[in-house]
């Protein structure tokens, strides 16, 4: 596919959108299944289940701009769940895990509040107000967890983790 029109260019990244949030159900799955702390776990637990209306939302949009709806890979969200299973690999203390998986949380918010930024001003561009309202409800979910997981970090008990001078 060519692209060389806004309305080509934010099909691309709808595509990417979409693949990363189907990605990140699992992923939230794996941050929920591999954290210890009740609170972090029920917080991915919650989020995950946002993650799949932010898909329903992301088809309403295809059929919205008449595309089909079709993810494309996304090679961030791929290295983001990469980076999750070589620290896995590390064999991590709990407290290690559950400071780990806040953090790359919050990678994964930043990175969608980055697309769905994006994405948001392209439709207002072309004239979609519908289009970039079921967007933003994406977007301010992902902001409630970034900002849930930002207190949750810097709130951290690092227990045994804390270092000993
Ligand atoms: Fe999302
Ligand atoms: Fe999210």
């Amino acid at each position: 596919m060519t692209v060389d029109s806004t309305e080509d260019l934010f099909v691309d990244g709808l595509k990417h959108a979409y693949y990363t949030e189907q990605r990140l159900v699992d992923a939230l799955d794996e941050l929920e299944q591999t954290s210890s702390s009740e609170e972090l776990k029920s917080g991915f637990a919650e989020h995950r289940e946002e993650t799949q209306n932010h898909i329903d939302r992301l088809e309403e949009v295809f059929d919205q701009v008449d595309a089909s709806a079709e993810g494309e890979e996304d090679p961030v969200v791929e290295g983001m769940i990469q980076a999750h299973e070589e620290f896995m690999d590390k064999d991590p203390s709990d407290e290690a895990l559950d400071r780990f998986n806040i953090a790359a949380g919050q990678k994964s918010e930043h990175y969608e509040i980055a697309v769905y930024g994006n994405l948001i001003p392209m439709a207002d561009q072309l004239g979609m107000d519908d289009v970039a309202d079921t967007l933003e409800q994406n977007l301010r979910e992902e902001q409630d967890e970034l900002d849930s997981l930002s207190e949750m970090g810097e709130e951290f008990d690092y227990g045994e983790l804390s270092v000993s001078e």
